[in-house]
């Protein structure tokens, strides 16, 4: 009993290292919840793919569109080509980002994520796949992809964006534990 206690308690730091074994049902429904957030605007207005635009989704916005301002990101995927991103996402340690329709701030370089990590508009098995593939995931094993979460303070803002937008659903660390457990489950998809 104590023993079990325990072991609850600490699960949710040392999932990974200390449950070599989740079912694939487990794991699909941890799959499930990771879908909700990689879809919601907050991260999917950014993981655009080859269209090389960002994009204004959510209720902040009203109607859904592409990026006002003709913003391009180029191959750079920070606009270096085009308008920088920067030019308007300052960079900034200190950020609030509490006025509505103000470009948003984070303490690194805004841009556009990897062509491959095309999210926005694709279905749970796409991103699925995309995210289980190192081909196609910037070369991650899924501890690596957890440490990225840990790490990237891009994605953080997606938590607490401010200004009025959707913050991403669930939280930081609930989605971190979900990627872990849907690596303990060896990183199902629901199409296999
Ligand atoms: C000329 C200024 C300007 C430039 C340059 C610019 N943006 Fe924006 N961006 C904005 C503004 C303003 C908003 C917020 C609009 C709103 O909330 O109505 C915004 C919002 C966004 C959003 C939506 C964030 C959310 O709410 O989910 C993304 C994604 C984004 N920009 C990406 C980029 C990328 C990537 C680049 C460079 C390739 C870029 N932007 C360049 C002004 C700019
Ligand atoms: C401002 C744009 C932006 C937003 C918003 C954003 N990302 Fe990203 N994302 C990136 C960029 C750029 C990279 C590439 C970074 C790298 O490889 O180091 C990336 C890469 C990733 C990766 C690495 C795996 C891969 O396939 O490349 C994960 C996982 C990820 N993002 C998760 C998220 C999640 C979850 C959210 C929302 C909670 C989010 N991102 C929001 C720009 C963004």
């Amino acid at each position: 009993m104590m023993r079990a206690a325990a072991f609850l308690f600490l699960w949710p730091v040392v999932a990974y290292a200390q449950e070599p074994q989740v079912s694939a049902a487990d794991g699909l429904a941890a799959w499930d919840r990771i879908f909700e957030v990689v879809s919601h605007p907050r991260c999917a207005n950014c993981h655009t793919g080859p269209s090389d635009r960002p994009m204004w989704s959510g209720p902040s916005y009203g109607e859904t569109r592409v990026h006002g301002m003709n913003i391009r990101a180029g191959e750079s995927r920070i606009g270096a080509e085009f308008i920088p991103c920067r030019t308007c996402h300052v960079t900034s340690n200190t950020a609030q980002n509490d006025t509505p329709h103000a470009a948003p701030q984070v303490a690194d370089a805004w841009r556009l994520a990897p062509v491959e990590a095309h999210w926005f508009g694709q279905s749970s098995d796409d991103i699925c796949q995309q995210l289980r593939d190192p081909e196609r995931n910037g070369g991650r094993t899924v501890e690596e992809l957890v440490e990225h979460l840990g790490h990237d303070v891009i994605l953080h803002w997606a938590w607490a964006p401010g200004g009025g937008r959707a913050p991403a659903p669930y939280s930081l660390s609930i989605h971190i534990r979900d990627m872990q457990i849907w690596g303990n489950a060896g990183q199902p998809c629901a199409a296999g």
